[in-house]
């Protein structure tokens, strides 16, 4: 079982700079919630409890505003800082004393995932006991991710970072599920030619004892990887076009926690008061009466 999940949230985010001057990049709005709400709510659809954000230095008083402990969701929400951005991995030996002994979902702070079947899937990929299991979705443009290909048994036969040359266009997403073996993997990483501790090659770690498992996020579903502005706006309006169709909203954590029974109405009730007259505010009332 998948206990605890990481959110890294730090970087500079240099490529949407001047938004992120002042403000941490996950503190952005995704059409009218903050994208950290994003890669927050998927942990909680995968039933973890127990989450750790990984924030720059000096940012954590901006998240604190936001999403102070958890109690609001009846989960445990604890923070760290990073000095700087070391590379994916550095997620484990920053977290180390916090995974303890438990396996370990790791999402990035920017990645967005939507489709029909991904409680299910996430409720599954937090079963993993042992080895390792990546998301894997179809892009047009996999020269820009970490990329996997596979055989005609959906078994990975091998990863690249970034391929210059096309070896696959199935995108390794950012989510990830580990056993506990990936704190004593990651502390053998060197940096690449890039300076950074890389997750493609935590994976092969994984992939030279044939323990890494995929699921495929499958046509139905959609992964947005929100690097740019332009990607920020395109997910924007993908959000407001299924919420405003629907009815629903995408990433309401507190409707989540309500549905998986680990808050109550007197939860909700606080949260109604703690975003004061909004719209939001107002899809919660909706959820409780
Ligand atoms: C990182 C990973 C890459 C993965 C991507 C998903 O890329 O290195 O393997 O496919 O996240 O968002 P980066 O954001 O460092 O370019």
């Amino acid at each position: 079982m998948i206990k605890k999940g990481i959110i890294l949230a730090g970087g500079m985010g240099t490529r949407m700079s001047p938004l992120t001057k002042a403000v941490n990049k996950q503190l952005l709005p995704i059409y009218d919630k903050p994208l950290i709400f994003y890669p927050l709510s998927i942990l909680l659809l995968a039933k973890i409890k127990d989450i750790l954000i990984i924030v720059n230095k000096g940012q954590l008083d901006q998240y604190k505003k936001i999403i102070p402990n958890g109690n609001n969701l009846g989960v445990n929400i604890s923070y760290l800082e990073q000095e700087s951005p070391k590379g994916l991995p550095d997620a484990f030996i920053l977290g180390k004393d916090f995974i303890g002994k438990d396996n370990v979902a790791l999402i990035l702070g920017d990645n967005f995932f939507y489709g029909q079947n991904l409680s299910k899937m996430l409720l599954n990929c937090s079963k993993l006991n042992e080895g390792a299991k990546v998301i894997l979705h179809k892009v047009p443009n996999p020269e820009l991710f970490g990329v996997a290909k596979i055989n005609n048994l959906k078994k990975i036969t091998s990863i690249k970072e970034k391929p210059k040359k096309f070896i696959s266009d199935f995108a390794i997403t950012g989510l990830y599920f580990f056993d506990n073996k990936v704190v004593k993997y990651a502390k053998q990483l060197r940096p690449s030619k890039r300076g950074e501790l890389e997750i493609t090659d935590l994976l092969k770690k994984y992939l030279s004892t044939s323990k890494l498992k995929a699921e495929q996020l499958g046509r139905g579903g959609a992964w947005l990887d929100t690097g740019s502005i332009e990607d920020f706006y395109k997910t924007s309006l993908f959000v407001s076009a299924i919420e405003n169709r629907q009815g629903f909203k995408i990433a309401c954590i507190e409707e989540i926690a309500y549905l998986n029974k680990w808050i109550g109405k007197k939860e909700m009730l606080k949260a109604i008061k703690f975003y004061g007259n909004c719209e939001y505010s107002n899809y919660l009332r909706k959820l409780i009466s």
